[in-house]
């Protein structure tokens, strides 16, 4: 008998709970607000998410399903990522209440919001930092057939950067300082981090 686990996606995992996500972490968080064409806001934390490039800077975040999100970068081309650090995620939790698209995440929330520079999207106040993306590309995620999934991974490049000073020392960004969240795999977990946990590695030359 094998010392691993294996099982096909397709035809379930067979254990007593979907390890997927478990596996797929600690995930960063892309705290992401959006407006409407009509100018309705909207804010909501996305763990399908991460860095994808250096220059231009670019990130993306997977929608699962079509939610306001999606909706409104597909109608004005930008959006904001917003830092979730730990004295955040009560606010962070809220924002991904389902709420219709009239009624502000902001709001019940109790976070408030502040002026980009680059793009007309707000950014969150009380993040520490943020990034304003313009809009690069929408792509429909497909299964290995080809046929496609109810998911939407969204991309966009990042046009402005907000770093609260408190964060750059000798001219180097503190990652620890930020305090930075991370999703786990079940529906209440989730990580910091912390001095403890960090080792340098070089890579090979
Ligand atoms: C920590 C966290 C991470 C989440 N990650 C995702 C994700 O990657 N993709 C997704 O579709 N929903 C994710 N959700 C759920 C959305 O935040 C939720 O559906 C929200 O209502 C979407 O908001 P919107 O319709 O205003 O865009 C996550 C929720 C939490 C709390």
């Amino acid at each position: 008998m094998s010392d691993k686990h294996f099982y096909e996606p397709q035809k379930g995992h067979g254990l007593a709970h979907d390890p997927f996500n478990a596996i797929i972490a600690p995930r960063p968080i892309g705290w992401i607000s959006s407006q409407s064409k009509a100018g309705e806001l909207n804010l909501a934390p996305y763990s399908f998410f991460n860095a994808l490039n250096y220059t231009p800077p670019i990130i993306g975040f997977s929608s699962v399903g079509a939610k306001d999100s999606l909706r409104n970068i597909q109608e004005t081309g930008e959006f904001c990522w917003n830092l979730v650090s730990k004295p955040l995620v009560d606010a962070m939790n809220q924002t991904s209440k389902p709420l219709p698209p009239h009624e502000s995440e902001f709001e019940i929330s109790g976070l408030h919001t502040v002026d980009s520079n680059v793009v007309s999207v707000p950014r969150v106040k009380e993040s520490l930092v943020s990034m304003e993306c313009k809009l690069t590309d929408i792509v429909q995620l497909k299964d290995a057939q080809g046929g496609l999934v109810n998911s939407w991974f969204i991309m966009g490049e990042v046009v402005g950067v907000h770093i609260d000073n408190s964060l750059i020392e000798g001219g180097v960004y503190q990652t620890l300082k930020g305090e930075p969240v991370m999703r786990g795999g079940g529906p209440g977990d989730y990580y910091s981090i912390s001095e403890a946990n960090y080792f340098e590695l070089l890579r090979p030359q």
